[in-house]
């Protein structure tokens, strides 16, 4: 915190505190609820007397969940102007038990692996400082025991709530004691507190887990199942979708369309969604971000007229947007140029042909809003991906004062919020999917908005078992969107059979991203099987708790998890075999999370086993010919 004077520090001292149930809000910001019964709250109030600060830091302790929710906020209670420099969200002081720091990494279509390293001494961390959560980094971080394995070992776990700049750092210091902590990245950030003001951090989630990983990422699904999601989609199947995405690109018009939605519907599919490239005259990915008019050359007889013929079909339609960018080539930008992020004077970096519009400013929230709710208001459009294409840079804004421009990156993140706020307020039967260029911003920020994510634009089968594997490691399954694409496969050039396409995209919201109009004739006739599965199973996958058997990312052979009912009943096994191993003749998998006394029924055979073999014993998988290939098990208890 830094002063009048010039001088940085801060001494807040303790000074009182209290405990109530339940957990207030946070303005402006997602954040965790929870009833009376299911949440206590305790507030410690410090006080910096010289500065007139009041700092309240927020434990709110969900017992059942094994998991504290962490908040700070910030008031100014005298004259001064207060700058805040730092400010974190959460901080944890332990000894050292020979950590290993665990984090995911990744990229544009590689989002999420899981990194492992020794902690060694000195600070280590992982940001992200481009304004979005990002395809790199994650928010998260776990400092675990070297022991520690999907079923053992000991996981000190940290995610964030916020979908901007962050970091997650852990250090190992002199006396061999270990800090970790994470919050708002300081890079380019400094928010000014004025007499009056207050500053809302955003929450961290913290928990803890004895049984290894397993245990951790069913803590934070069935916390963001029963705390953070709000839509109320949470607990409903989702309609099984068709997206002219990889299907079409930009090259599509409303005759194209209908063409998909017919076939899509004979093969079972219930939505049609329709992706980029709609509006403006946007047939590459060169303009038109801002103009959100229908391009009536394309979508003729206009969006209303398609939407009523989609339905009439008997599907249900979707939409993209985009309405956080604008392009230059834009009647948009052309208007107000000033509200691009943008250095005045110099010229701002492009990035896809395009720039990010100053959610800083009311009046641009204000329109971009509008934009969406506008089209929304116009035709019975039931769900919405909501898209952002390129991370921030080049950090202005004509709309802040010189002293507020480093507060632009969190202005940004809460102008986000209040849109989405605003869109769940006004269409709350709406289905919303977030996504940006695939999985750049899946966070638990973006959770509390929508039920599900778009997890990455690789929909290849292989590699989505590396990027669903990191993503579940804290996000339920149901929240992953994963669709069956076309072969070969867009970004890998990968082939891989239909099946195995249908069983990895099972794991998630399930859906199509191709063209039915296209494929070939025996890819479509497994598609009415596959929904038929999805039906089957979406409950169990949607509700279930997850278990991880074995990863492909370490043994680089074959992949397998499973999802057990809460009760046990049943589960669901999925089995990946990415490489063939000549002359084997099974593979002994040890099964988890079943009643170890119930005998289990190998649905489609006549063969029954109890928990305590399947899961100490181990079931063999047969000899199976090819690379990447599947099979699913489904084992019913005889309760
Ligand atoms: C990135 C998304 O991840 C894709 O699925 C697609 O919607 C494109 N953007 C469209 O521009």
């Amino acid at each position: 915190m830094r002063g009048e004077a010039g001088s940085r520090g801060c001494e807040i001292l303790c000074d009182s505190y209290h405990i109530r149930k339940g957990k207030p809000k946070l303005k402006g910001l997602p954040a965790s609820f929870g009833t009376e019964e299911e949440v206590e709250t305790l507030e410690v109030v410090c006080v910096d007397r010289e500065l007139r600060l009041k700092v309240i830091l927020s434990y709110s302790v969900f017992e059942k969940s094994d998991m504290i929710a962490r908040n700070v906020r910030l008031i100014n209670e005298g004259e001064e102007h207060l700058r805040i420099e730092k400010v974190l969200s959460a901080c944890i002081d332990m000894d050292d038990e020979e950590f290993e720091m665990v984090t995911l990494a990744g990229g544009w279509a590689r989002e999420r692996r899981l990194q492992r390293r020794r902690l060694t001494y000195g600070k280590q961390m992982v940001s992200s400082s481009r304004g979005e959560s990002s395809h790199q980094e994650h928010p998260f971080l776990a400092l675990v025991t070297p022991e520690t394995t999907y079923q053992t070992g000991c996981v000190y776990a940290m995610n964030f709530v916020y979908s901007g700049n962050f970091v997650a750092e852990a250090e190992l210091n002199q006396h061999d004691a270990v800090r970790m902590v994470l919050g708002i990245s300081g890079e380019d950030f400094c928010w000014n507190l004025r007499g009056g003001e207050e500053f809302q951090a955003p929450e961290a989630l913290l928990t803890f887990s004895d049984e290894g990983f397993g245990k951790m990422s069913r803590s934070f699904h069935d916390f963001y199942r029963n705390h953070m999601i709000r839509s109320p989609y949470l607990h409903k199947k989702r309609p099984v979708l068709i997206n002219n995405w990889e299907a079409t690109y930009f090259d599509f018009d409303t005759e194209k369309l209908l063409d998909i939605a017919r076939e899509a519907k004979k093969a079972g599919i219930e939505m049609l969604v329709m992706d980029d490239g709609w509006f403006g005259k946007r047939n590459n990915d060169d303009s038109s971000l801002g103009d959100w008019n229908v391009n009536k050359e394309k979508i003729t007889g206009g969006l209303k007229y398609l939407v009523e013929q989609v339905r009439e079909i008997g599907m249900e339609f979707g939409i993209w947007f985009e309405p956080e960018m604008i392009s230059p080539d834009s009647n948009l930008y052309r208007e107000h140029p000033e509200w691009a992020i943008h250095i005045p004077g110099r010229k701002a970096t492009e990035s896809r042909a395009q720039y990010v519009l100053d959610l800083s400013n009311p009046e641009v929230v204000d329109y971009a809003y509008e934009c969406v709710a506008k089209i929304l208001r116009s035709a019975p459009i039931s769900y919405v991906k909501w898209d952002m294409n390129r991370q921030l840079c080049d950090l202005g804004s004509s709309y802040l004062d010189r002293v507020s421009q480093q507060e632009l990156f969190h202005r940004y993140v809460l102008g986000l919020y209040e849109m989405q706020e605003r869109l769940v307020n006004e269409f709350p039967e709406l289905l919303l999917e977030n996504c940006s260029s695939g999985g750049g911003r899946f966070d638990a920020g973006m959770l509390y908005y929508s039920p599900q994510i778009w997890c990455s634009d690789d929909t290849d089968a292989v590699e989505r078992l590396s990027i669903q594997e990191g993503t579940a490691l804290l996000y339920p399954l149901s929240t992953m969107g994963a669709h069956v694409s076309d072969c070969p496969n867009h970004m890998t050039g990968r082939i891989t059979s239909f099946e195995t396409r249908g069983h990895v995209a099972l794991f998630g919201t399930f859906g199509y991203e191709l063209d039915i109009t296209k494929i070939p004739e025996q890819d479509r006739k497994m598609i009415p099987s596959q929904v038929e599965m999805y039906h089957k199973y979406n409950d169990l996958v949607r509700e279930g708790d997850y278990y991880r058997i074995a990863s492909y990312r370490e043994n680089h052979k074959y992949d397998c998890f499973l999802v057990a009912a809460k009760d046990k009943s049943e589960a669901l096994m999925t089995f990946v075999q990415v490489q063939c191993i000549p002359n084997f003749h099974g593979k002994k998998i040890r099964l988890q999370g079943l009643d170890e006394k119930a005998l289990y029924r190998l649905e489609g055979t006549e063969e029954s086993f109890t928990g305590e073999m399947l899961m100490k014993g181990g079931f063999v998988i047969d000899f199976m010919q090819g690379d990447a290939v599947s099979r699913l098990y489904h084992f019913v208890a005889n309760f």
